[in-house]
């Protein structure tokens, strides 16, 4: 069962990043960001796991509110 309007697949959130895995886990060193880093919370970024803006269409297709952590150094 899969209520109208749920993104496929139904009681999943992550559609297709390394699906293969058992676990998605990434870790970036802090030393790496330099002025600031944008993270995808939408899980449907093409650049994972940057922020790409997909979560825009995702959100005009869903009616979700999803989007990016950002990082930012002082
Ligand atoms: Fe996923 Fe922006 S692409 S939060």
């Amino acid at each position: 069962f899969c209520p109208k309007g749920r993104p496929s697949p139904c009681g999943k959130v992550n559609p297709k990043i390394l699906k293969n895995s058992p676990k998605v886990v990434d870790t970036i060193d802090v030393e790496d960001i330099n002025e600031k880093a944008v993270f995808c919370r939408c899980w449907r970024s093409k650049n994972w796991p940057y922020c790409d803006g997909s979560h825009g269409s995702h959100n005009t297709e869903t009616g979700d509110n999803v989007g990016p952590l950002i990082i930012k150094k002082e």
